[in-house]
C-alpha cells in the first residue's frame, strides 16, 4: 500500500487552564490516502476542528495545548518539524477551507494580491504578471467568468459565492495533497453550500487531492466522502467506508446521529444512553466490504 497522505495515530490533545487540565482528544487514529475523500463527522464540540488545526501545526503554536501521539503528513512525524517548517507546509503542501470565506480572506488586500501571496508559498520567485495569470485560469476551473474584476476587487466587494470560490480557487492553486474543509459553506447559503461541494469534488477529482472533510451533515457527507469516521466526545467510535456506515451503523451514537432530522446547520441529535452495555463498545470498523 502507498503510504498515506494523512496518518493521525492516538492523537491526544488537552488544555491547560485557570480550573485545571481538560482534555478533549482522547486518542484519534485516523488517515486519508493521496487522492480519498475521508470525513469527520460528528456534533458540536466533538473535536473535529481541533484535530484539523493540529494537522495544519496551528494548535502546537498554542501555549495552553498539549498534544500527544503522533501526525505524520507523507510519512514525516509534524512533531519533528519546527515553527518555519510548518509554516511552509500551510498553504502550499496542505491547505484549508473554512466555514466562511472572510474568515480566511484578509479584509484589506485586492484579490490579486492574495493570490500572489499564496502561490509565493509553492514559487517564491513568481512574477506579479505569472501569478495573476495563474490565478485567472484558477478562478476559471471555478467558473469565475470576469476573472479580471474579481482579482481587482476587495472581498467585501464580492458576494459570499463568490468569495467562496475565490477560497476555493486559493486553496488549490498550489495543488495541495491534502485539502482540510472545515464544514465548508455553512455559513453561506444553502445554494451556495452546495456549489461549494461540487466545485471542491471536481477540482479534488482532477488533481487527485486528498481531502479531510469535516461536517456535522450527514446528507453531504454520505454525498461526498468515500470514507467516514464518526466522532464523538474525542474519540472515534466508527469508521468504514461511507455506504457501509451508513448501511449499517453500529456504534449507538452514529445510530443517533442517523435518526437525527437532517439539517443543514446540524444540531437535533436525540438523547442516546451511553450507559447502555453496546455504548462503551470499542471502535466500530467496517471492511470494504462492509462486514463486521
Ligand atoms: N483554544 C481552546 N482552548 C480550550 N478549549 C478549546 C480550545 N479550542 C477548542 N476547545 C475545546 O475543544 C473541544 C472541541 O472543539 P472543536 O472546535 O474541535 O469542536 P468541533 O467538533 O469542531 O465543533 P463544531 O461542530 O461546533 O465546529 C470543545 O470542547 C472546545 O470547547
Ligand atoms: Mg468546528
Amino acid at each position: 500500500m502507498s503510504t498515506p497522505t494523512l496518518d493521525i495515530r492516538n492523537l491526544t490533545l488537552g488544555f491547560k487552564g485557570y480550573t485545571g487540565f481538560t482534555e478533549v482528544l482522547h486518542g484519534i487514529s485516523l488517515s486519508v490516502e493521496p487522492g480519498e475523500r475521508v470525513a469527520l463527522v460528528g456534533e458540536s464540540g466533538s473535536g473535529k476542528s481541533v484535530t484539523a488545526r493540529i494537522v495544519l501545526g496551528l494548535l502546537q503554536e498554542l501555549r495552553t495545548a498539549r498534544i500527544g501521539g503522533s501526525v505524520l503528513f507523507e510519512g514525516r512525524e509534524l512533531d519533528g518539524l519546527n515553527k518555519r517548517e510548518r509554516h511552509a507546509l500551510r498553504g502550499k503542501a496542505m491547505s484549508m477551507i473554512f466555514q466562511d470565506p472572510t474568515s480566511s480572506l484578509n479584509p484589506v488586500f485586492r484579490i490579486s494580491d492574495q493570490f500572489h501571496d499564496v502561490l509565493r508559498r509553492a514559487d517564491p520567485r513568481i512574477t506579479r504578471d505569472a501569478a495573476l495569470e495563474r490565478a485567472a485560469a484558477i478562478l476559471a476551473e471555478v467558473s469565475v467568468r470576469d476573472a479580471e474584476r474579481v482579482l481587482n476587487a476587495f472581498p467585501f466587494q464580492l458576494s459570499g459565492g463568490l468569495n467562496q470560490r475565490v477560497m476555493i480557487a486559493m486553496a488549490l492553486a498550489n495543488e495541495p495533497a491534502l485539502l482540510i474543509a472545515d464544514e465548508p459553506g455553512t455559513a453561506l447559503d444553502v445554494t451556495v453550500q452546495a456549489q461549494t461541494l461540487q466545485l471542491m469534488r471536481k477540482l479534488v477529482e482532477e488533481h487527485h487531492t486528498a481531502v479531510l472533510f469535516i461536517s456535522h451533515n450527514l446528507g453531504v457527507v454520505r454525498e461526498f466522502a468515500d470514507r467516514v469516521y464518526v466522532i464523538y466526545k474525542g474519540r472515534i467510535v466508527e469508521q468504514g467506508p461511507t455506504r457501509a456506515v451508513f448501511e449499517g451503523p453500529r456504534h449507538p451514537y452514529t445510530r443517533a446521529l442517523m435518526a437525527a432530522v437532517p439539517r443543514l446547520t446540524g444540531g437535533g441529535i436525540p438523547d442516546i444512553d451511553e450507559d447502555s452495555p453496546d455504548f462503551g463498545a470499542p471502535l466500530e470498523t467496517h471492511d470494504a466490504e462492509g462486514r463486521a
